[in-house]
């Protein structure tokens, strides 16, 4: 058994920002399953939203905030994480992270940050590295976490289930104890014990067929927090990004919308701009509205893409401001200063998750939750374009807070070694890519940009049987990641879709062609599901 103070399960923006702040208090392990940069967090383009220019306020982010997430967002959640933003946006610069800078001084000697515009922002205030802002947020937490003392990180395993005094049968108050966690190199199941325990998993996109995410994204902490019985909250509203590069192979590349907000343009094949007929920001309205439209165009005119232009602008200024883009969809044979980019929309963001107080806290003592894993209240039904990178700065920093604020004298309690399954068998290896594959698709096809009961209830009666037949390999033959991925993408699938059955209304991104209005007795109301027994 390994011992520790801090156990952080992910090494994101939200694990890593943690790790930094718990450090000088104890021994900090960080379980990453992948090499420690492979993350939702290393793949961000667009940036961060925060008020640091003159022209912005508080109260226009808050209010582009709340109106983005249509009702549902909680109002105190939201100021706090707005008018914490900048601090924690100042920390990051101290500890080494570049962000793009204009020509012009900012009065302290400096030159002033470029402030990038994304949908459904009123104002310039996504702060950014050019288009690769989540590779140089990595850059600066690893940088950062190598010099610190006391930071152990465990690349390549993969936190299995959490611990709990309750599910080891104590009676009295549930504490997570830790987690068991899959080595990926020796196979071996070994035990973390920690009085702290971080989840911060990130999202699930691989759940669907088409996703932006990298394959890390099987949001295995929903799936860990839900089976511990802890409480998960909105995962109806699942973002789908307008704009994914459709390339046969191009794998999830996304076509950040900071592209339509230098004034990139969406298109029909024929060259129709058709925005204008959805919302007056067009382009550049909220996601579901721009996601929804696109979906409708492809159904009326059965194409299987549709079309972003951004050529007007001059090639020196889409080569300087968009690199990446730019050269990677030249690899792909796409020269994006003389023709429109193809763009399909894709899952991308989960706005529901582990229900957590704005500091993190779980319903479990010792259990905390911070980034996409966690649905604080933020995002409400739909999250406003990069808020979440400022929601992990924002939440890991009180949530470290709070967790160095208590005591956390030992338990004591007994922790048994992991039991699982001893059979060997190669013929089920296909057997559990198929039921992969099965599980996106369903989900793909019933539960995606538009839905219906019919849909729904196809899915989950779909998702039954799947659950069935992945029980039987669990329990029976040797784990490997790509078993405990499963497991771990049917268990969120049918979570997502017991809380699209459950909200009988059309909000923010969950639509429903059965209900599709709004229902103002759904307009406070969380869909909150927990498992029993
Ligand atoms: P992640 O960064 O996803 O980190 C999760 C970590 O947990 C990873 O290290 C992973 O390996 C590990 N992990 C997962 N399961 C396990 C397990 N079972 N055991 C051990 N480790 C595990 N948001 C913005 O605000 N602005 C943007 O510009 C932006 N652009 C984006 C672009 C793309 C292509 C994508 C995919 C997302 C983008 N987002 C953006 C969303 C944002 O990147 C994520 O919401 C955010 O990075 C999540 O951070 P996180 O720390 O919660 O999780
Ligand atoms: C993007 O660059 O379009 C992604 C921004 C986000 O998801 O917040």
């Amino acid at each position: 058994m390994k011992q520790f103070d801090f156990l952080i399960l992910g090494s994101g923006i939200a694990g890593l920002t943690f790790a930094l702040k718990v450090a000088p208090r104890g021994r900090v392990a960080i379980v990453t399953k992948k090499n420690r940069a492979e993350s939702n967090t290393n793949y961000a383009q667009g940036g961060i939203a925060a008020v640091t220019s003159k022209e912005d306020s508080f109260e226009l982010h808050v209010a582009d905030t709340l109106t983005a997430g249509a009702g549902l967002c909680r109002e105190a959640v939201v100021r706090t994480i707005v008018e914490e933003g900048p601090a924690r946006i100042a920390e990051l610069i101290e500890l080494g992270m570049k962000f793009s800078e204009r020509n012009e001084p900012n009065g302290n000697g400096g030159k002033q940050l470029d402030l990038g515009r994304e949908g459904g922002h009123s104002k310039r205030r996504i702060l950014h590295a050019k288009d690769v802002t989540g590779r140089e947020i990595e850059r600066a937490l690893l940088d950062a976490v190598s010099r610190a003392p006391n930071i152990q990180v465990f690349e390549n395993h993969l936190a299995i289930d959490l611990i709990t005094s309750q599910k080891l049968g104590y009676v009295g108050e549930n504490h997570c104890l830790g987690a068991y966690v899959f080595d990926k190199q020796t196979g071996a199941v070994e035990t973390f014990a920690a009085p702290v325990t971080l989840l911060a998993t990130g999202g699930c996109g691989k759940v669907y067929l088409y996703t932006t995410n990298p394959d890390i994204a099987t949001g295995d902490g929903v799936a860990m927090a839900y089976r511990a019985g802890v409480p998960v909250a909105n995962m109806e509203f699942i973002q789908f990004h307008p704009t994914c590069l459709y390339h046969p192979a191009a794998k999830s590349f996304l076509i950040s919308e900071a592209v339509r907000g230098e004034g990139g343009v969406l298109m029909t094949l024929d060259g129709v701009e058709f925005m204008d007929g959805y919302h007056p920001l067009k382009s550049l309205a909220p996601r579901d509205i721009v996601a929804r439209a696109i979906d409708s165009e492809m159904k009326k005119s059965g194409a299987d893409h549709v079309l972003l232009d951004i050529t007007h602008k001059s090639a020196r200024f889409i080569i300087e401001r968009f690199p990446n883009i730019y050269q990677t969809c030249l690899r792909f044979g796409l020269d994006i200063t003389k023709a429109p980019i193809p763009v399909v929309p894709a899952a991308h963001y989960q706005c529901g998750g582990v229900v957590t107080d704005v500091d993190g806290e779980t319903e479990i003592t010792g259990l905390y939750g911070v980034g996409e894993v966690a649905c604080t209240g933020l995002h409400g039904a739909n999250r406003l374009a990069s808020n979440s990178l400022l929601e992990a700065l924002v939440c890991a920093e009180r949530a470290a807070r709070r967790a160095t604020g208590k005591s956390w004298p030992p338990l004591d309690l007994e922790i048994p070694a992991w039991q699982s399954g001893n059979a060997n068998n190669a013929d089920e290896l296909v057997v559990v890519a198929h039921n992969w594959d099965e599980i996106r698709r369903c989900m793909w096809d019933y539960v995606g940009i538009v839905r219906t009961n019919k849909r729904l209830q196809r899915a989950q009666s779909r998702l039954a049987n799947l659950q069935a037949e992945i029980h039987e390999h669990y329990w029976n033959f040797i784990v490997t990641a790509d078993l405990l991925e499963l497991r771990n993408i049917a268990t969120v699938a049918e979570v997502i879709v017991h809380c699209a059955l459950a909200r009988p209304e059309s909000r923010g991104l969950h639509y429903n062609l059965d209900y599709p209005n709004l229902n103002s007795e759904w307009a406070q109301r969380d869909s909150v599901v927990r498992k029993s027994g």
